[in-house]
Parts: structure tokens; C-alpha cells; sequence
């Protein structure tokens, strides 16, 4: 069973070549993650397959995502106890294996492995997307290391990391990025919103109001880029970190904006 949560799309992507190559059912963690904040008494997560866990994600600061972690942490898992990881990065994934193989061991899951791979960059409150036709070509180095991954998968192989370094960073680290960084305050939208609300249904974390037709952030934002960078307009910015950079978003048939 695969599970992938993306903001840009480039985990959901790498999760419906897996899911393809290795002939497993593709969730969306996006998707129950919505439905737990937004139905009032929805049962706590419980899975049930056969053939392993499969968890995709992007990479936010050489880890998985903490709400991917705490999605993990909150879920039942019966039937098969294997757990692989595959992680879309920008450039590393630090030692994302080793933390997701102590969660593993907390959770008395099999760890299997993380394996991940360098797709086009999102993170364009602090840095910048690559241009239009370099995230083609990322796009397109991308399938062939998916699809090893996914072969190995199938096969019930051990995966490995080519992109973790390991050391690069500790829990104090991790606390201090989500302190300064993780935060939505100062999500603006401007005169070119054309009150379509798609940021609204695209937030994972139910975090977006509109508000007279115009998005309000309140306050629980994990920064996956989902609102700002999908805007048909262009019209979300980040205090004056984003102005006038391209926006990166990969739809769901796997083509960029
Ligand atoms: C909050 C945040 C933190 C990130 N941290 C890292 C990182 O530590 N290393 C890295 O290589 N890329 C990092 N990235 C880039 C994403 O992992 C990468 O672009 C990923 O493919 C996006 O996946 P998605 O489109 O499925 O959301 C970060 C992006 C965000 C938004």
C-alpha cells in the first residue's frame, strides 16, 4: 500500500510510479489528513494490507515531514509490518533514514529502507524554484531511480538512501527550522485573487478560511507550498520572500503550471 503526502506534487508523482511498478494501492495522506480536521469524528487512521507499507513524501529540513511522522504515529497498522520510505528532495535528505528507521523501531514497524530522489524544488519562501524547463528535465531523470525503488519494492528487497548524508541534523536543528520557518503569518494575497478557492481545497491541513471570498490562514500551516504555489493567479505571496518567483506545481497528470 502506497501513502504519499505532497504539497507541489512532486511526492504524488513519485507515489503513482511506485504504485504503478509495484502494482500497490495508492492513498492519499493529503487527502485523510483534510478529512480528520474537517469530519468531526472520523476514527483514528487503520490500514490493512498484505503487501508493505509504502510511505512517500517530500523532504522538509532532512526528515520526513512532521505531520507525515505525527500521520504515522497516529495510524493502526495490520496485516504486513514492512515499512519503506521514498522521499522527493530538493538536493538531500540529510539523515532522514536513520530518523524514519528509530520510528520504525518505536512503532515495532519492519523497517525496509529509504530510498528518495532529487526532483524540483518548492520551497520558495526561502529559496527558488529551478526554471521551467530545468524542472523538465529533473522530471524526466526522476522516473528511472522511482522505478528501480519500485522494482526492489516489489520484489521485497531492502532499499537505500543515494541522496542521505548522515549527521547533518539533530533534533535541535529540526526544532529551530519548524520555530522559525513553519509558520503562515505572513501568507498574503493580493489584488489578482480571483476568490476561486483552491487554496482552500488543496490545504492538507484544513488550515485556509476564505473570508469574503479572500484566504485566511489560521494559523496551522506545515509550509508544504500547496496554496501559493497551485494559485491559478499567482496571487498568494510571503511577506516580500517570494515576489516575483516562478511558482513550481505539478498536477496530478504530472504537468507543471
Ligand atoms: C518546508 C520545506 C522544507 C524542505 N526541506 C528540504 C530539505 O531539507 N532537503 C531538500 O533536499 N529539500 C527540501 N525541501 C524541498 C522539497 O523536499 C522538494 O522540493 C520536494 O520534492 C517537494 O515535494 P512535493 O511537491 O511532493 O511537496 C523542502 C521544502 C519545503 C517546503
Amino acid at each position: 500500500m502506497v501513502l504519499y503526502f505532497s504539497g507541489t506534487g512532486n511526492s504524488r508523482y513519485a507515489a503513482s510510479i511506485l504504485s504503478r511498478v509495484a502494482g500497490d494501492e495508492l492513498l492519499s495522506m493529503n487527502d485523510l489528513m483534510r478529512q480528520r480536521l474537517t469530519e468531526p469524528y472520523t476514527a483514528r487512521y487503520a490500514f490493512d494490507s498484505d503487501r508493505p507499507y509504502v510511505f512517500v513524501c517530500p523532504t522538509y529540513c532532512w526528515r520526513i515531514p512532521r505531520v507525515v511522522e505525527q500521520f504515522i504515529r497516529d495510524s493502526r497498522f495490520t496485516g504486513c509490518r514492512k515499512a519503506y520510505f521514498f522521499l522527493t528532495c530538493g538536493s538531500g535528505t540529510g539523515d532522514a533514514a536513520r530518523h524514519a528507521e528509530a520510528l520504525c523501531r518505536e512503532l515495532e514497524l519492519e523497517f525496509m529502507g529509504l530510498s528518495s530522489v532529487q526532483m524540483p524544488e518548492n520551497f520558495i519562501t526561502l529559496f527558488s524554484a529551478p526554471s521551467f524547463d530545468d524542472a523538465q528535465g529533473m522530471l524526466r531523470a526522476a522516473v528511472a531511480p522511482i522505478e528501480s525503488a519500485a522494482r526492489l519494492i516489489a520484489l521485497g528487497k531492502p532499499i537505500e538512501d543515494q541522496n542521505g548524508r548522515s549527521g547533518v541534523t539533530g533534533s535541535r536543528i529540526n526544532s529551530l527550522f519548524y520555530k522559525l520557518f513553519v509558520k503562515d503569518k505572513k501568507f498574503t494575497v493580493t489584488d489578482a485573487c480571483v476568490s476561486c478557492g483552491l487554496c482552500e481545497q488543496l490545504c492538507p491541513l484544513a488550515n485556509i478560511r476564505l473570508e469574503k471570498g479572500l484566504p485566511h490562514w489560521q494559523g496551522n500551516c506545515t509550509q508544504c507550498m500547496a496554496c501559493i504555489a497551485a494559485c491559478p493567479q499567482n496571487a498568494i505571496e510571503y511577506g516580500s520572500a517570494t515576489r516575483k518567483k516562478r511558482r513550481y506545481y505539478l498536477s496530478a497528470e504530472g504537468r507543471q503550471k
